[in-house]
């Protein structure tokens, strides 16, 4: 057992099928990323012990510090003085100089946010750890309204792998923890966007890292119009009036039923009226009944949309430091976690954000509608 442990750790099924592994010094399991990028750091161990110690030698004396050339753009809100630095040309602004306990007491700084993160995707801010939980929902109400621990109230998983049976957060059931250790890894990694499972999937998700492992462990983000926009022309026209079934996993389920929802493969983003692609790896099994696509052909569509997730022009990478958070628009950006960061620790508070305004909820496409 790790000496090192929060407080809220609970005695789930999923941490003890854990807990067992670690007991009996068995390696993560190759079939995740944490075991696979485990192997490829201690190639020829096969103690999970011996794993450990050979990674954590080689992290030794990592220090943590900033250095080097970081362009930013000075913008002046209000009384803040900001500095915006653009992660990648077209997604991902860290923004720094701000207080996000304090500074959106001031409305302007809100609206000044909210149109950087329409623009950018997702926003992240540094140095946020001295934000209490009350306070971290206080800033995400500025947004929208919060969900529940997967977005919408109708279906909050209960399911015994739930992440939430594994760690609670006291009085704040709308939060999710994602804890990560050495007997415990876990990460959500493979793009996707938060619970499309839903009917009416989650606006955005606000993510905290309370502490963070000093290398690997990094988010990354990629664009959704870039991958609309990046599919030929035949294949858009192919797609565009077809739907697709969305399938959580068994994490997912409530009384032990599996949860799916079927969304446009274009949609529309409800705020800035551009075209997204609303396909990804996570959820997204095939298409919906009704259509008329030969199997093979389904399958190379599905296949031909899923290789737009990642392309490096299309994505940024963001680096955790213990305070960091991001805020992400779920109808604009698939994420993953990259899970490469065991034995470290890595602990992670999310909440959902659901829209103001309950009539954009529910994905839809509207073509020829470019501009809202
Ligand atoms: C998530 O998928 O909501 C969390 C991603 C992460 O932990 O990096």
């Amino acid at each position: 057992m790790p000496e090192k442990k929060t407080e809220e750790l609970t005695d789930s099924a999923t941490y003890r099928k854990h807990a067992e592994r670690a007991k009996a010094d068995k390696p993560p399991s190759r079939a995740s990323p944490i075991g696979t990028v485990a192997r490829s750091r201690a190639p020829g161990l096969v103690s999970r012990s011996e794993m450990q110690r050979h990674i954590l030698a080689q992290d030794e004396n990592l220090v943590p510090g900033h250095f080097g050339t970081v362009y930013y753009k000075p913008v002046t809100v209000g009384s803040v003085e900001l500095k915006l630095e653009p992660l990648q040309p077209s997604i991902g602004t860290l923004v720094h100089g701000i207080d996000l306990a304090t500074d959106l007491d001031d409305p302007k700084v809100v609206t000044f946010l909210r149109e950087l993160w329409l623009e950018r995707r997702v926003i992240m801010f540094r140095d946020q750890n001295h934000l209490t939980r009350a306070q971290m929902v206080q800033f995400a109400k500025h947004f929208g309204e919060i969900g529940a621990s997967h977005g919408e109230r109708e279906h909050i998983p209960n399911s015994p792998a739930a992440v939430s049976a594994q760690i609670e957060a006291p009085g704040f059931p709308d939060m999710l923890l994602l804890s990560s250790d050495a007997d415990v890894p876990h990460i959500a990694g493979g793009w996707h966007c938060d619970a499309t499972w839903q009917p009416r999937p989650p606006m955005g998700s606000v993510l905290l890292c309370r502490e963070a492992p000093p290398v690997g462990g990094d988010t990354c983000f990629c664009d959704c119009y870039s991958m609309w926009d990046g599919l030929s022309e035949a294949t858009r026209q192919r797609v565009e009036h077809l739907a697709a079934l969305h399938v959580g996993g068994v994490i997912h389920q409530m009384n032990g039923v599996t949860p799916q929802a079927v969304h446009p493969v274009a949609r529309t983003h409800p705020e800035t009226g551009r075209t997204t692609l609303y396909v990804q790896q996570g959820f997204v099994r095939r298409f919906a009944e009704g259509h008329d696509i030969p199997e093979d052909e389904e399958k190379a569509l599905l296949l031909e949309m899923k290789m737009q997730q990642g392309r490096p022009e299309n994505t940024c990478r963001f680096k955790w430091e213990d305070g960091s958070i991001a805020m992400w628009d779920n109808r604009a950006v698939l994420h993953s976690g990259s899970g490469d960061f065991w034995p470290h620790r890595r602990m992670m508070e999310r909440l959902t954000i659901l829209d103001f305004d309950e009539s954009r909820r529910t994905p839809y496409y509207s073509p020829g509608n470019t501009e809202v």
